[in-house]
């Protein structure tokens, strides 16, 4: 990985540059160029994913080839040998949807057969912890079978307790998720640098946008990325040092009213201007849903069909967008499992 030493704020374009090394390298990238080319999702796989190491591109294009119906036999390339594949959800604006997006992709593994584990950062609020409480009395009052991810909230909050509850939780387990607090911090910094794949839920807002990028009160393009893209370059630089993988950041756009499409459409074109030069990709997101704020104190999820009562059109539309969403996640999940996330 290739990145601009002077550092993010004085690159006009930030794509960090992919090169393979070896001849080995090089053949694998020109097969994944030639199947990648040749499909319709040629420009969305390639824009989105500017720096990322070649495990991370092959994931996201057999992803989509698996979307398509096409051939997915290579769609499990794992990056961490061995280690579960740690996601973190991240961003320092607040209530923009991590705790709530942790809890879902958590429980969509979990039911899809995965060894899934969870650690909150966010250890005053506890929402992630707090939302897996409420689902074990749900468990116990209804007799009911749902199952539930081990889950701690990391005590004391450090980046030396938070390495220690890696390493003890990453024993037998796929899939780390680690649910961080929504203002700047050292533990969450920490968590972001250890990430495999890192997920920003924002707003679809001009205001949650600002902390990634700034836009022009005009022509409301892109003027400049902001303090948090600039964190997440560091971070993302700092993990390449340390053991040479690179990160995929997903922004996952939240709360999206498709009423007001004229916003939707500016957030639109802005992000899509922002993740060639930060390198990250924008994936579906989640729309504005009452049923996700009326879930927690019960600790259910949309997956959990036999409970949730009344179940109805709109629910079936917020599950579509839930499956997209974890899909989209390019994660590397084992294909029968896969297909198990689709959770009809
Ligand atoms: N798609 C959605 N539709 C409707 N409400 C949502 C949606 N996503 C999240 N919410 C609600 O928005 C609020 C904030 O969500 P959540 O707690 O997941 O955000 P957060 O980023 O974890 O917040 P914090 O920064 O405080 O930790 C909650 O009340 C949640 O129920
Ligand atoms: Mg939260």
């Amino acid at each position: 990985m290739v990145g601009p030493a002077a550092g993010i704020g004085h690159q006009r374009h930030m794509a960090i540059v992919q090169r393979p090394h070896g001849r080995h390298e090089r053949n694998r990238l020109s097969r994944l160029a030639k199947g990648v080319e040749g499909s319709a999702q040629c420009g969305t796989i390639l824009d989105g994913l500017h720096g990322q190491s070649l495990a991370v591109i092959e994931r996201v294009a057999a992803s989509n080839e698996g979307q398509r119906g096409e051939s997915r036999k290579d769609i499990i390339v794992s990056m961490s040998g061995g280690k579960p594949h740690i996601i973190v959800f991240a961003n320092e604006k607040g209530g923009s949807g991590k705790s709530t997006t942790a809890v879902h992709t958590a429980v969509a593994l979990t039911v899809s057969g995965h060894k899934v584990a969870a650690i909150d950062l966010d250890t005053r609020q506890k929402t992630l912890a707090r939302y897996f409480e409420n689902r074990e009395a749900t468990t116990k009052r209804r007799e009911a079978e749902l199952e539930t991810p081990v889950y701690v909230v990391l005590d004391p909050l450090t980046p030396e307790a938070l390495d220690q509850e890696i390493a003890r939780l990453s024993v037998g387990q796929d899939f780390l998720i680690i649910d961080t607090p929504g203002r700047d911090d050292p533990v969450a910094r920490a968590a972001i640098a250890r990430a495999d794949t890192l997920v920003t839920p924002i707003n679809d807002s001009f205001v949650d946008l600002d902390l990634i990028g700034q836009v022009d009160p005009e022509s409301f393009r892109v003027s400049k990325p902001s303090f948090y893209a600039e964190l997440i370059w560091d971070l993302r630089k700092e993990r390449a040092r340390a053991d040479g993988a690179t990160v995929d950041w997903v922004v996952l756009r939240n709360r999206l009213q498709h009423l007001d499409a004229h916003n939707m459409r500016r957030v639109g074109a802005a992000l899509a201007e922002l993740s060639k030069r930060v390198g990250f990709r924008t994936v579906p997101g989640l729309s504005e849903r009452v049923i996700y704020r009326e879930l927690f104190p019960r600790g259910l999820t949309l997956l959990d069909k036999k409970h949730l009562g009344g179940f109805s059109v709109s629910h079936v539309a917020a599950r579509q967008e839930l499956r997209e969403m974890i899909s989209s996640f390019a994660l590397p999940t084992h294909e029968a499992a896969q297909r198990e996330l689709s959770f009809a």
